[in-house]
């Protein structure tokens, strides 16, 4: 039987050990992910030495479980991939040191691969089709739009001032102590409060409500007053909502009791307000661009309000806007975005050379 390319993928970028095979850039034979969520629980949030000590110890398992899965000895393998930039820098280390390790064992070349750009391709990967498209990433530490022209060709068209929208996410839920990872914990908090209940902070950040209906006004006003209209910013929602808690705007201190009742609202609050600015923007975006197709991506993409509400504001546009969610776990952090974006670059011909390093900033596109 004839066999594809197949590229070997090792993601440590953050708090998930992943590596995956995937042939030809679409079919996943395999993606294994060990996330690290007990070992960080105890801390409330990722702590980078024990991420990059968990990596150490799992990387090797997680690589031999995803060859043993995708029944693949290493001469199956093309190339060996690795997200090397953005992340917490140690943790970059160890898969970057692993995927060197492995090319010079098995004589294959070694592809360094953008994490965002992984999280951009995921729904290329789980079959959308669209170019020219919109992205929306909203992980943990990132939160950008994306005019996407190909697997390997986009430009940013807004990112966050200051909070990244699952960072905002994290922290509202460790203030409403809702334990870790806070995201999925504040989604679950918020379950089944009526829509009349959710409007707590809803004036408090002017939402880009009126550029979806007010074709361009809000968006010229935005722009003449320098501010780019399709940038985020979610660090004066989370202040709301800790004043909101406080119960005063004065100084700092100790959170009032409340009850289980005022704790949900307050999720749902805060998670109605969060989702619309990302929803509004990525529909802008769409209109600005004058594209027709939008894709999310990242950990946040999983959130269900944020996924109804796209779907109401994308029927609604005029014409309806295609819009793809890629399943759950291509939207998390996972080695088989990076297998797949690195084929397109193994097409062209392209590899690193043995001196690539990690690079924890993120690049703009
Ligand atoms: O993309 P990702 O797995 O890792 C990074 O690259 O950061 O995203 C993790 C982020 C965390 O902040 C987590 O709380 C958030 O995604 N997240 C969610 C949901 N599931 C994960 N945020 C809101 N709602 C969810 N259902
Ligand atoms: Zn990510």
């Amino acid at each position: 039987m004839n066999q594809g390319t197949r590229i070997l993928g090792i993601e440590t970028s953050c708090d998930e050990t992943s590596a995956a095979v995937v042939e030809d850039g679409r079919r996943i034979l395999s993606n294994v992910v060990a996330s690290q969520f007990d070992l960080h629980r105890p801390f409330g949030g990722v702590v980078p030495e024990v991420a990059a000590r968990a990596h150490a110890e799992r990387i090797t398992a997680v690589i031999d479980e995803a060859l043993a899965l995708a029944k693949c000895t290493p001469r199956d393998i093309s190339a060996i991939c690795v997200a090397n930039r953005p992340g917490l820098v140690g943790a970059l280390l160890v898969g970057i040191a692993a995927a060197k390790a492995l090319c010079i064992a098995w004589d294959k070349p070694l592809l360094g691969m953008d994490h965002i750009h992984g999280h951009v391709y995921a729904a290329r990967l789980a079959g959308f089709s669209a170019c020219p498209h919109i992205a929306l990433i909203v992980s943990g530490g990132h939160t950008c739009l994306y005019r996407v022209t190909g697997p390997l060709e986009m430009s940013v068209l807004g990112q966050t001032a200051d909070d990244a929208a699952g960072e905002a996410f994290d922290k509202v839920a460790k203030m409403l102590n809702l334990g870790f990872p806070g995201g999925p914990a504040l989604a679950k908090a918020a379950e089944g409060v009526p829509l009349e209940k959710r409007g707590l902070f809803r004036d408090v950040v002017k939402t880009m409500q009126e550029a979806d209906t007010v074709k361009g006004r809000e968006a010229e006003t935005q722009e003449s007053r320098g501010a780019n209209p399709l940038d985020f910013s979610f660090s004066g929602l989370k202040t709301a909502v800790y004043y909101h808690l406080r119960g005063t705007t004065k100084g700092r201190g100790p959170l009032r009791e409340i009850s289980p009742e005022e704790r949900a609202q307050v999720a749902a609050s805060f998670q109605e307000t969060a989702c619309d600015i990302m929803a509004s923007k990525s529909i802008a975006a769409c209109r600005r661009e004058e594209i027709r197709a939008l894709a999310i991506g990242g950990g946040v993409a999983c959130n269900r309000r944020l996924r109804e509400l796209l779907k109401e504001r994308a029927s609604a546009a005029n014409p309806p806007l295609e819009l793809f969610f890629p399943p759950p776990i291509l939207c998390a952090d996972n080695a088989a975005m990076i297998a797949g974006l690195a084929y397109h670059r193994l097409l062209r011909g392209e590899h690193d050379d043995w001196d690539m390093e990690a690079d924890p900033t993120p690049r703009r596109a």
